[in-house]
């Protein structure tokens, strides 16, 4: 069994976007709408954009005060909503507590949604119909695809309930035929449901949070999280410590962090701004 290792992956995607890409008659454009100073999403934004570079569609990050008002940010939104130059329009989360997160995400023009995070495109979601899809629970489908990792009739236990992740997730492993369960602060058991399960997917955000006694051999696990230790090194839920015992001696596959779902997120929004793309040229 092995590491579900993204990075070859996005790599072969990025060659086929940028494929993608060429074939347009005019170059995609992702908007990214940052309010304030927030470390961690700094950090995001400015991958997003190396991302964009790379596979040669337009970036542009509006970064705005973290004390513009909310009727400022909504005038914003709608004019990129009507803006012929802005292929897909996102708001990094988290934002202010003053402004009205549920409003704004949903102010985004469900096309131009490339987030997924709309209440059209969640409906959607869950009603099997075409829409844009949250970049994390995509990019978590696309390498089990690509490791050939069998969904249907498994039991999967999704060990996060967020708009952004578990639910979107939860929808996605209905539509390959898994039995889903998801888990949260309240469930009872949950040691003794992640041993019954044949796939683990965790977004807990605590370091140390699982550990290969906790898993049953043979088991498929998914770590979102991205955490920092002690020492300031990248780490899931999942302890680094046990990753050789839990691939090697449990035969289980494992997504490393860092290296695993967060590489994915990054490539599939840029999927889905050159989806978005297309489908205005089509
Ligand atoms: N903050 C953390 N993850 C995300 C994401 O996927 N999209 C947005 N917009 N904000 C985030």
């Amino acid at each position: 069994m092995t590491l579900l290792d993204a990075r070859q992956l996005v790599t072969k995607k990025v060659a086929e976007l940028k494929d993608r890409v060429n074939k347009l008659s005019k170059k995609p454009s992702l908007v990214i709408i940052r309010v304030g100073e927030d470390f961690a999403s700094g950090k995001y934004v400015s991958n997003k954009v190396k991302k964009c570079e790379e596979v040669g569609i337009s970036s542009k990050i509006i970064h705005l005060d973290e004390n513009i008002s909310q009727d400022e940010v909504e005038k914003i939104i709608i004019d990129l909503n009507k803006a012929k130059d802005a292929t897909g329009v996102l708001l990094q989360l988290p934002i202010p507590k003053h402004l009205n997160e549920d409003y704004l995400t949903n102010l985004i023009e469900d096309e131009k949604d490339v987030d997924g995070f709309t209440i059209g495109n969640m409906g959607k979601l869950s009603l099997n119909l075409e829409g844009n899809v949250a970049c994390t629970p995509r990019g978590i489908m696309t390498l089990l695809k690509e490791f050939k990792i069998d969904m249907e009739g498994k039991d999967v236990l999704i060990i996060n309930r967020s708009n952004i992740v578990g639910k979107p997730l939860s929808q996605l492993f209905l539509k390959e035929n898994a039995t889903v369960t998801i888990a949260h602060s309240k469930t009872k058991n949950l040691k003794e449901k992640i041993k019954a399960s044949d796939i683990v997917v965790t977004a807990v955000g605590r370091n140390n949070f699982l550990s290969a006694q906790d898993f049953s051999n043979n088991t498929t696990i998914i770590d979102v999280s991205i955490n920092f230790n002690e020492a300031g090194k990248m780490c899931g839920d999942v302890s680094k410590e046990d990753y050789d015992v839990i691939v090697n001696e449990k035969q289980c596959h494992l997504t490393p962090v860092p290296n695993g779902v967060g590489q994915m997120t990054v490539i599939e929004l840029i999927e889905q701004t050159i989806e978005i793309a297309e489908k205005g040229e089509s």
